[in-house]
């Protein structure tokens, strides 16, 4: 199977919290935070033993790259396995927009920061999952795995 991975990221680490992702001061986080350049990410993956010709790299705020324009671009056609890994409501609502056109039976949602905001259903990438899921009603997630200390998995069945 000819598989490719899609890396999107600000590569400037974290926008500035906003709106509900802002309400207290224990969980925000930092504006930059966790910024990498895209040569150290390319480093890091391929000393991982990835191969970089499978890899294409969509640097950006989301609200930027996660459009039309890149749809077409990109060309993806299905998706085995997505991870959101971006803490934010904000930052997760534009990525559950763009994947859901690319959600096949059995594509693999993990999301890395499922329990953050002290597990709130209210807060993070669980408000942005429970309104996306809403809003869609042909998409079930069926509970998989949960991982680390944030994590947690569905695999999606489409109706
Ligand atoms: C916890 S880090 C994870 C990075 C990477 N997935 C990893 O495991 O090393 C969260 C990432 O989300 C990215 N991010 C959050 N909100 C974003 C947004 N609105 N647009 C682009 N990137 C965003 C940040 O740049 C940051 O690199």
């Amino acid at each position: 199977m000819d598989m490719k991975f899609y890396a999107f990221d600000s590569f400037e680490g974290m926008p500035k919290s906003k709106g509900i992702d802002s309400v207290d001061n224990i969980y925000q986080f930092v504006e930059g935070q966790y910024a990498c350049t895209e040569e150290h990410f390319k480093d890091s993956i391929e000393k991982n033993d990835v191969n970089l010709n499978k890899v294409e790299l969509v640097p950006g705020w989301f609200e930027d790259t996660l459009t039309e324009k890149t749809k077409d671009k990109l060309k993806i056609k299905k998706a085995s396995v997505i991870w959101v890994d971006c803490d934010l409501y904000a930052s997760t609502v534009p990525v559950l927009e763009f994947i859901t056109q690319y959600l096949q039976n059995g594509t693999i949602i993990c999301f890395d920061d499922w329990f953050s905001f002290l597990g709130n259903p209210n807060r993070g990438e669980q408000k942005a999952f429970y309104e996306w899921i809403k809003k869609y009603s042909h998409i079930k997630c069926i509970d998989y795995h949960t991982f680390g200390k944030w994590g947690k998995s569905f695999i999606v069945s489409l109706s």
